[in-house]
């Protein structure tokens, strides 16, 4: 068994690699085919909240508000510990004794695609909030994030990784599969559907509708603390809210910050026309039967 590769500088962990399991890719070192088969078999209870999100849509965002609406507003546990220690993957190695353990609220988040959850949610225990962002945005996030972290291959260069993405070669596979697996399966869930576009336009309605959701009443001081601390402005100057603590090993700070752009529609920095259209065109096919309208321009 190997460390959890957030405590560990052993350079053991730069062995890592994708490794397909019932048709999603886990990293190696990081997940365990078995134990993410585990999953499903867990006991869940009522006050359990689920962050769901394919990568790069917003995770720690959502690691960050959570945890800020659970303390009302108090910043001390987001400026102590990292985020992903604070709301931690449910796929990471060594995740089921620590859930089993840990005391309510269990505040947890996941990249995993639907049929790996516990089964439990599906007799609608727990609570699970689905962030979407555009993919063509997260397709370039996740190009970036890819150039400095040491569990993911380096791309040759943005097409090389364009293609990858469009093929689903990446850790959360396939975008269009993520999203409507979760998406065709609300109804049996306590399911919040939120993106990351409406978040950056109107932050404070979109905490507003996650506490609601929750059941979290806050004062009006709780509150503003709870936006003020979820900017991105305010969490990039936080260390422990976007990995700036994490070793170089794990995350090369001289390649690339987890606190990137945090921006609507950088994809027209990076797609040509062609790969756009070809997006474009996709998306349109994948996402047809889809009763479900976006928050974003995807042109
Ligand atoms: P960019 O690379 O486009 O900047 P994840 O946590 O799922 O890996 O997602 C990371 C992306 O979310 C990065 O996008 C990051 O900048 C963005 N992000 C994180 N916190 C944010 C915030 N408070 N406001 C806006 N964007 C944020």
């Amino acid at each position: 068994t190997k460390t959890d590769p957030l405590d560990s500088t052993d350079p053991q962990v730069l062995d890592y690699m994708l490794v397909p399991h019932r048709n999603f890719n886990l990293i190696n070192g990081v997940h365990s085919p078995d134990e993410v088969d585990q999953i499903q078999n867990w006991e869940i209870r009522d006050s359990d909240i689920f962050a769901v999100t394919y990568p790069k849509s917003g995770t720690i965002w959502m690691q960050q508000i959570l945890t800020l609406i659970e303390a009302k507003g108090d910043v001390t546990p987001n400026t102590e510990h990292l985020n992903a220690q604070l709301v931690p993957w449910i796929e990471l190695i060594g995740s089921e004794k620590e859930f089993n353990a840990a005391p309510s609220p269990r505040l947890r988040v996941t990249h995993l695609q639907y049929k790996f959850m516990p089964l439990a949610i599906r007799q609608k225990r727990g609570k699970v909030i689905y962030v979407a962002r555009n993919p063509k945005d997260v397709l370039v996030s996740y190009y970036h994030f890819h150039k400095y972290a040491a569990m993911l291959e380096t791309p040759k260069d943005f097409n090389d990784f364009f293609e990858k993405f469009m093929e689903g070669k990446v850790f959360g596979n396939c975008w269009f599969e993520h999203i409507k697996t979760w998406y065709a399966n609300r109804d049996n869930m306590n399911f919040l559907y939120i993106t990351y576009e409406e978040m950056i336009k109107d932050l404070r309605s979109m905490v507003e509708r996650m506490c609601k959701f929750l059941g979290k009443d806050l004062t009006e001081e709780q509150m503003a603390s709870v936006v003020e601390h979820s900017t991105f402005r305010t969490m990039k100057q936080n260390p422990q809210a976007n990995y700036k603590t994490v070793p170089d090993s794990l995350l090369d700070h001289n390649k690339g910050t987890f606190m990137r752009k945090g921006t609507i529609g950088d994809w027209k920095n990076h797609f040509t026309v062609a790969q756009s259209e070809r997006f474009d065109s996709v998306f349109q096919e994948k996402m047809r039967d889809l009763p479900l309208s976006f928050a974003w321009d995807i042109n």
